[in-house]
């Protein structure tokens, strides 16, 4: 991880936020390539799961929802977390992450079996001081809607993207001509007054969802939510994560979220053990339920053929986007021994990578290859990421291609102005081509839709 955390930082993946102030605990910044890398997996996933499924479409919703959407959701009363206090630092702990480390299953334990548990054992906070009685401490984040703080203009920023699709539910049946099953998409930001944030982009305050909310009649529940699990594990591989590092992780009922009859934990083997990459929950019809009652508006299917009138119940895959971008980067980080020393690569799936080709001159003082690698540079711009490098040595340059994960570099040489063509070189197998300039476009057109590089060109190394 302390790897990953340098590379990022060196690199202008990901920085701490606020850094020229001294940082802001557990907040980062996505730099030039960590923007281009969570821009790729977010585009990728709404192609996959949006624009290529004519049973799905997209939102956007607000951030800020009307404070009664939270209430009957249940996010007022529930979305707590049990919070302990050092009496001497004062360093505010989760209860249940802290019975854990001290070796108790906490799962389906109430606040006050925890505060009992926590009496028996005689637990003390990480510093060994006393701590304080728990209490539930609700993670959602508050604001006042105008210029007049009180309790009647509190609101909250959304904890999950999940909602806004619910409220919208009848709008998009209204204004689409969608029919069950069918699902509805939305990507963007949550934020959760985490009482332990940490491992890097892990665990923050703020964070991007990928959620999908799709209705179904109840029969039919169980056989979305196997075809949803199947398209998760499918989107797992795609990313370039191993499946030997992911394992499914039922939760045990007592430990269900409110909403929940049935949820799977999609885990991935973290540096610091296996831990949730995505949850897939079946939410029953608590929530459409939960709103009609509370809003009035009735929220109910109307079957064409029938006539039936019902509420449709939810499979809810849950993607956490940072997460799956820190699982991307330790997926892809590889340490190879070379010939003539050592490199770091970022092996990243090609649809991944921030960088897609990089073009450098041989020599940055020779005006006619610079002129020509920049011509070179200009033709592919429009097609593909292209960065154009000309600091420092050619074996430097192809370094630093490599620990970005730019699959190819393309290099002018004082061949290119002879004959008009140029070297590639593969991230992958270091093996270089020569190609004709005037097929270039259709040669990388070719190479990321994976044909094998060794037939694109003339083999020179
Ligand atoms: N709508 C359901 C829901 O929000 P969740 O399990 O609380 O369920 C879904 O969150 C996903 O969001 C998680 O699987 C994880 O990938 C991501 N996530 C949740 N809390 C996070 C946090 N504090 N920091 C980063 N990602 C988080």
């Amino acid at each position: 991880m302390d790897k990953i955390i340098s590379l990022t930082r060196r690199r202008g993946f990901i920085l701490p936020g606020s850094g020229i102030y001294g940082c802001l605990s557990n907040s980062w910044d996505y730099g030039p390539l960590g923007v281009e890398l969570k821009n790729n997996i977010r585009q990728e996933w709404w192609k996959r799961f949006v624009l290529q499924r004519p049973d799905m479409v997209g939102i956007d919703g607000a951030l800020i929802m009307n404070t009664n959407v939270w209430r009957a959701s249940g996010h007022l009363d529930e979305f707590n977390d049990p919070l302990v206090e050092d009496k001497k630092t004062h360093e505010r702990y989760r209860l249940d992450d802290l019975l854990e480390k001290n070796g108790v299953d906490v799962a389906g334990m109430k606040i006050e079996e925890m505060s009992k548990k926590m009496k028996d054992i005689n637990l003390k906070s990480p510093k060994g001081n006393e701590l304080t009685e728990p209490k539930m401490f609700n993670m959602m984040f508050e604001t006042y809607l105008g210029p007049i703080k009180t309790e009647n203009n509190k609101v909250y920023l959304r904890p999950e993207t999940a909602q806004a699709m619910f409220v919208n539910f009848k709008n998009i049946l209204d204004t689409t001509r969608i029919r069950l099953p069918f699902g509805i998409a939305q990507t963007g930001k949550a934020f959760r007054n985490e009482i332990t944030p940490g491992n890097f982009i892990f665990r923050t305050r703020e964070f991007d969802q990928l959620e999908i909310e799709y209705f179904c009649r109840e029969k039919e529940w169980e056989m979305h939510f196997e075809h949803w699990l199947s398209e998760m594990h499918k989107w797992v591989k795609h990313c370039g994560i191993s499946s030997k590092n992911i394992k499914d992780y039922e939760t045990p009922d007592s430990d269900l979220a409110h909403y929940s009859k049935r949820t799977i934990d999609i885990q991935y083997k973290f540096p610091f053990g296996f831990k949730e990459l995505y949850g897939l929950a079946y939410r029953t019809d608590f929530d459409l339920r939960s709103h009609m009652e509370a809003s009035g508006q009735d929220l109910r299917y109307v079957d064409p053929e029938t006539n039936d009138k019902f509420i449709p119940h939810v499979i809810e895959p849950s993607f956490g986007l940072d997460r799956t971008l820190l699982a991307i980067l330790l997926e892809a980080y590889r340490e190879e021994k070379i010939e003539n020393g050592e490199r770091v690569v970022m092996r990243f799936p090609y649809w991944v990578a921030p960088v897609k080709v990089a073009v450098f001159p041989l020599l940055n003082n020779n005006k006619k290859l610079v002129k020509k690698a920049q011509e070179i540079f200009d033709m592919i711009l429009p097609n593909y990421t292209t960065q154009y490098d000309d600091g420092g040595a050619i074996g430097r340059r192809y370094r630093r291609h490599d620990e970005i994960g730019t699959p190819l570099c393309v290099t002018v040489d004082h061949d290119t102005l002879e004959n008009n063509t140029a070297t590639l070189r593969d991230r992958d197998s270091m093996e270089q081509i020569r190609v004709d300039l005037d097929k270039l476009l259709d040669v990388l057109d070719k190479y990321f839709t994976g044909e094998k590089f060794n037939k694109l060109g003339k083999i020179i190394k």
